[in-house]
């Protein structure tokens, strides 16, 4: 947002009452013509402003945008979303963080848009990324850890995005799916995890952790249909995009830290197993190279699947796409 915009939005915001463009125009030491365009500017963006001839200008409602002007208020993190960059079209937010990285941006930084024409999913599938409904956004992270560790950091960003659903909605009956997934109480997909690495054999350059949440969708592609759903589908109601893109950047950067600082996933095991949508269940593991069958056991702190095969043994799963049996 141009920096004069910004500053008429802020203005509009501390204001009690109306606020005149003439008054306006005198703290910002603008005309008030100018006064207007920026007004016009705020309202291409999804600001309600009630405007009335000399009496002057009222912001009735913010705009869903999840930017920083909207976002940057409700953070409650050290690190996370200090600095959001926000976009209107991207081809994926994952291509675009991991450009910043390698160009220098510091730990938590977010890459957000409004949509992409190319998001990636795992396992080279397409994520649908309509405009100005859902939540689309890649954090750039510089852990400190062992490279064997990152493919961790899906659980935990799973965890974050749990507890930030739960912060908005308590009631709504959501699980995670080992190893990226949240879904609905019906087995639907609401959130999707793709954690990329820039590694050498002993350290971490940088992680991506792109998350994509269907927060206001209410109609999906034919080949998503009763595959996925949204917090709008689930709940009746239209969320704030900048209020759930802060709970989880907040819930997220707690998780992280506390990950960060320990040795293994066993902080946050106890949380993933309460939720967990595979616990018990018969699956099919479907990896690079092979299949495994088992009932799921729980998770090692590694962040592995635990599955019980045929005869009786337990084996841990790595990575794999993951399909009910039962
Ligand atoms: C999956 O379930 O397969 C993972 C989906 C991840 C989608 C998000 S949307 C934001 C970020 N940018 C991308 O291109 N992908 C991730």
């Amino acid at each position: 947002m141009n920096p004069t915009t910004r500053s008429v939005l802020d203005l509009l915001r501390r204001a009690t009452g109306r606020l005149s463009g003439e008054a306006i125009g005198r703290d910002l030491k603008i005309s008030r013509s100018a006064v207007s365009k920026h007004i016009g500017a705020l309202r291409r963006e999804g600001y309600t402003i009630d405007s009335a001839p000399h009496l002057g200008h009222r912001l009735c409602a913010c705009a869903d945008t999840p930017g920083p002007e909207e976002t940057t208020p409700l953070l409650k993190t050290r690190t996370m979303g200090r600095d959001i960059r926000y976009f209107e079209t991207v081809d994926s937010t994952n291509t675009v963080a991991a450009r910043e990285a390698a160009a220098g941006a510091p730990e938590g930084t977010v890459i957000v848009a409004n949509t992409q024409t190319a998001g990636r999913g795992r396992q080279q599938r397409t994520w649908s990324s309509p405009s100005g409904c859902n939540l689309y956004f890649s954090i750039i992270l510089r852990p400190r850890v062992p490279p064997r560790r990152v493919p961790q950091i899906s659980l935990v960003a799973a965890v974050a995005v749990h507890q930030a659903i739960l912060d908005h909605y308590p009631d709504l009956t959501i699980g995670i799916k080992w190893p990226n997934d949240i879904l609905t109480g019906d087995g639907l997909k609401l959130c999707g995890i793709l954690c990329e690495s820039e590694l050498e054999t002993d350290m971490v350059h940088h992680a991506i952790v792109g998350i994509g949440l269907n927060v206001n969708s209410t109609t999906f592609p034919p080949e998503l249909r009763g595959l996925a759903t949204s917090l709008r589908n689930k709940t009746g109601k239209n969320t704030s995009r900048p209020a759930v893109l802060a709970s989880i950047l907040s819930r997220f950067d707690a998780a992280y830290q506390k990950w960060q600082k320990a040795r293994d996933l066993a902080v946050l095991l106890p949380y993933i197993d309460k939720f967990s949508t595979l616990k018990g269940q018969l699956i099919e593991v479907h990896g690079l190279a092979e299949t495994e069958r088992g009932r799921v056991d729980g998770l090692t702190p590694e962040g592995e699947l635990l599955l019980r095969t045929g005869n009786n043994t337990v084996t841990s799963v790595a990575c794999g796409d993951v399909h009910l049996r039962g």
